[in-house]
């Protein structure tokens, strides 16, 4: 059976949580295949939340296996962290976990360059993480990473030593010189990693291919948004990895012609963490009322997230990018009660209007958003089981936004829950 990729269309945060952990529902196995622990994603089982950063969303289902594949970049500490604390919630993950031996180490040393940086160019940071991200993938095009393989071999501790070395001098030729101490990951800690890894470490393309083969039905998790893509997205403010779906093939080691499905999970409003251009975004009363609805604060670092309304030129630039087959529509329930819903059809740009974003990601910045006034809605007690059961200007808002991306809607989530989801086929 062909994979399917999942993928976030706008800057993160998207619900990509709650909709793998649905999809996962059937499926046997989901992967990573790019970022680290920047991620944060939620997923919610009857009135428990979990909360994950490196592992797949499919973690909470334990009939699922777990991939984490040579397109990430894994902080071992982070990691083991969250396989304890799913353990200690007695879900059993080690037994279901396969990490690639080609996957690249985030190191401590990555941490605090990556702090750093950002604090050297204090009018233009980017607002990351915090989590060592950039750091990590610079070293690996520099051809400097510890890849997880170093916590198999017998020298594994002098290649710790040497890389080490490496990257703190690379950073103390600047400050901080004095704390460098803190950054050496100890003897200890290394032989703890190994233990807790190493029966972990596999050939994960390989074993994919085998699931497949079999008829399986494998998910591709894709972290982060479109827009936070370092080649596609409002670059510089990006994370260091390709995030649509052709990194899927590359971040797994799979060929295009094993997918054949590509779902794009939208919210029904915008939001983004960190800095960069945000057309739509609302520094108002309306941007506040959508953080307060929709409880906009991040998973991984707590920041208030910026909010706005729905942009269509960018989602359109999202399902080209990624040749979206069909869409997610999750977060719905937040913009109940709202009389009439602002959306970004168009830009005007130099007094010409463009149904699609500029191809220079400076001119984001620039951009004036044409709205629509679409049609809202009242909150509408549930249970909502299928599409006629929801409120008349909710069925619009989606009939509307499935024709002007021209690509089908098959989930719509009205909720944190699993229940509040129903499977549909609404048609552009
Ligand atoms: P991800 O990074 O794309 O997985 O998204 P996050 O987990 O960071 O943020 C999405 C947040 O919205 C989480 O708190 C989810 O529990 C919540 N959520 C997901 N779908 C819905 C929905 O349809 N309605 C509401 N109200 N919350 C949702
Ligand atoms: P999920 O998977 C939202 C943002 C950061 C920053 C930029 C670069 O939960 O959707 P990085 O630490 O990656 O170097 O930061 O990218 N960012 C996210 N924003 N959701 C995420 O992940 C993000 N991961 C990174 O806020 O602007
Ligand atoms: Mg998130």
């Amino acid at each position: 059976m062909p994979a399917t990729i999942i993928v976030g269309t706008q800057w993160g945060d998207e619900g990509k949580g709650k909709i793998i952990d649905l999809l996962a529902r059937e499926a046997t196995w989901t992967v990573r295949y790019q970022g680290g622990a920047n991620a944060g994603h939620t997923v919610k089982r009857a009135d428990e939340s979990f909360s994950l950063h490196l592992l797949p969303s499919g973690a909470v289902r334990q009939n699922v296996t777990c991939g984490l594949a040579w397109g990430m970049v894994i902080d071992p500490e982070q990691l083991m962290k969250e396989v304890m604390a799913l353990e200690s919630r007695g879900i059993s993950i080690r037994s279901r976990l396969k990490i690639s031996t080609r996957a690249s180490l985030v190191l401590p040393h990555h941490v605090a360059r990556d702090g750093m940086e950002e604090s050297r160019r204090p009018d233009a940071a980017i607002g990351t993480t915090g989590r060592g991200i950039g750091p990590a993938y610079e070293d690996r095009v520099g051809r400097r990473s510890l890849l997880m393989a170093a916590l198999l071999d017998p020298n594994g501790e002098e290649r710790l030593k040497q890389a080490q070395d490496a990257g703190i001098r690379r950073i103390t030729q600047g400050t901080g010189g004095d704390r460098a101490m803190e950054w050496y990951v100890t003897p200890k800690d290394w032989q703890r990693w190994a233990e807790f890894l190493s029966p972990l470490l596999c050939d994960v393309s390989r074993e994919l291919d085998a699931a497949l083969r079999d008829g399986e039905h494998v998910l591709l998790e894709g972290a982060q948004g479109t827009h936070l893509d370092v080649y596609a997205g409002t670059y510089p403010f990006v994370t260091s990895s390709s995030t649509i779906a052709g990194s899927a093939c590359t971040g797994v080691g799979l060929g295009p012609s094993r997918i054949n499905r590509v779902v794009g999970v939208v919210k029904a409003y915008t939001t983004r963490v960190g800095n960069g251009p945000f057309p739509t975004e609302e520094l108002e009363e309306a941007g506040e009322w959508l953080r307060a609805s929709g409880k906009e604060f991040g998973t991984t670092t707590g920041r208030p997230r910026r909010c706005g309304w729905l942009d269509i030129p960018l989602l359109r630039a999202s399902c080209l990018w990624s040749g979206v087959s069909e869409l997610a529509v999750t977060k719905l329930d937040v913009l109940s009660g709202r009389p009439g819903i602002p959306v970004a059809v168009a830009y005007r740009v130099n007094g010409e209007e463009d149904t699609f974003p500029p191809h220079s990601p400076d001119s984001l910045q620039n951009v004036e958003p044409v709205y629509e006034e679409w049609p809202g809605w009242e909150p509408k007690e549930g249970p909502f089981k299928k599409i006629e059961d929801l409120p008349k200007g909710m069925r619009e808002y989606l009939q509307r936004l499935a024709t002007a991306v021209g690509v089908p809607i098959t989930t719509v989530s009205i909720g944190p829950e699993r229940a509040a989801s129903i499977r549909c086929r609404i048609e552009p």
